[in-house]
């Protein structure tokens, strides 16, 4: 079965995920938090105790590098809803607006550095084998900050992978960071005075139509390159998602965090429930995180932390990675120097 990109509405999501075979363990029932839901002392219990750990990273993971989330503030690009662009419909209309607007993510990327959200991943990652970290982000942060890649998988791609367009060429170029990736998309590099919008974000600064012809082109057939993103409505890649599966299937998995995501992208936000056991705490890690959504789906032995991920997760893993060094990253048990973000 292909396992396509979507989005899930709640109402429909008990459905699509019966019908799935991605998912057949999904039966969440509305049951309270329990008292502890939101005790530290309680969930680093857990956490000790926790021999194999699955974590869903979204957006909110990346705030406080500086990059915006895809839903509510920081959502919209220009007059569009950020999640309307990144589709083949998109790109088949106006390939110029959709390159500039992965151009211009690409550019902000580079400019961010990691948190200590994820330096904190990285540390669990190097302590804890049983650890597996799922990403729905393409900014390469949690590569950026040296988390061990056999332990991370990118479910949605990379912004700095690139690959053609037409369906029948194999062309792809890995962990491309030019900057602007090609002359046409300089505008997106640009870096404008700190009083000043930039202009790809200011509406009333028209662009000019631009055409394909002036776009990426691929070397060996000459179609339009796009970014190696999974855009709405595309498959995620099988091998990827097979290596998930059968991670999760291996062994019951004590703890998953959830952290900045709002969950509502299929098929990520359905590894939550994939990977439920009878012994399995939840943990959501999010400035929402007690919102009457997330405490409806709570069970008695999830926790709820209210917060910037790159805040809380350092306090919440504490027990297994230690505190970070003065200049604010984990020793590596590996090299015994510290992580620092290429
Ligand atoms: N720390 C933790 N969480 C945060 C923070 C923060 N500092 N700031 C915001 N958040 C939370 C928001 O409350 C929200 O729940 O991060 C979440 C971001 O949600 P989305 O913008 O929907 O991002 P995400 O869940 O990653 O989106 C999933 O949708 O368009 C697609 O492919 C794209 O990978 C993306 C997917």
């Amino acid at each position: 079965m292909v396992t396509r990109l979507r989005k899930i509405s709640h109402t429909s999501q008990f459905r699509q995920c019966f019908d799935s075979i991605l998912c057949k363990k999904y039966s969440t029932l509305t049951v309270a938090p329990g008292k502890d839901y939101k005790n530290l002392a309680a969930f680093h219990k857990k956490l000790t105790g926790s021999k194999r750990i699955l974590a869903l990273c979204g957006a909110g993971l990346s705030a406080s590098s500086g990059l915006p989330t895809f839903r509510g503030a920081g959502g919209l690009w220009r007059t569009r809803n950020a999640t309307e662009i990144a589709t083949p419909e998109a790109f088949e209309t106006d390939p110029g607006l959709v390159w500039l607007f992965y151009a211009y993510r690409r550019h902000m990327a580079l400019k961010a550095t990691p948190n200590l959200g994820h330096f904190a991943l990285t540390a669990l990652a190097e302590n804890l084998p049983g650890f597996l970290c799922l990403t729905q982000n393409v900014d390469n942060l949690s590569i950026r900050a040296a988390h061990p890649p056999s332990q991370l998988r990118p479910l949605h791609g990379s912004l700095f992978n690139i690959k053609c367009s037409n369906p029948h060429c194999s062309y792809t170029e890995k962990n491309n960071t030019s900057d602007p990736l090609h002359p046409s998309l300089a505008l997106a590099a640009l870096d404008p005075a700190e009083d000043e919008p930039h202009p790809l974000l200011d509406p009333s600064h028209a662009l000019e139509h631009m055409p394909a012809a002036d776009l990426p082109a691929c070397p060996e057939c000459k179609a339009l390159l796009r970014p190696d993103v999974v855009w709405y409505g595309e498959p995620l890649d099988e091998d990827m998602l097979t290596s998930v599966d059968e991670w999760i299937d291996d062994a019951q998995v004590d703890l998953v965090l959830v952290i900045g995501t709002s969950a509502v992208v299929w098929p990520a936000a359905g590894y939550i429930e994939r990977a439920r056991g009878r012994k399995t705490s939840v943990v959501t890690i999010n400035p929402e995180a007690e919102k009457p959504d997330n405490l409806r789906k709570m069970r008695k032995r999830d926790f709820a932390f209210v917060g910037d991920a790159a805040v809380l997760l350092p306090q919440l893993l504490e027990p297994i990675i230690g505190k970070p060094g003065k200049n604010g990253t984990y020793k590596s048990k590996l090299t015994s120097t510290p992580n620092v973000g290429c």
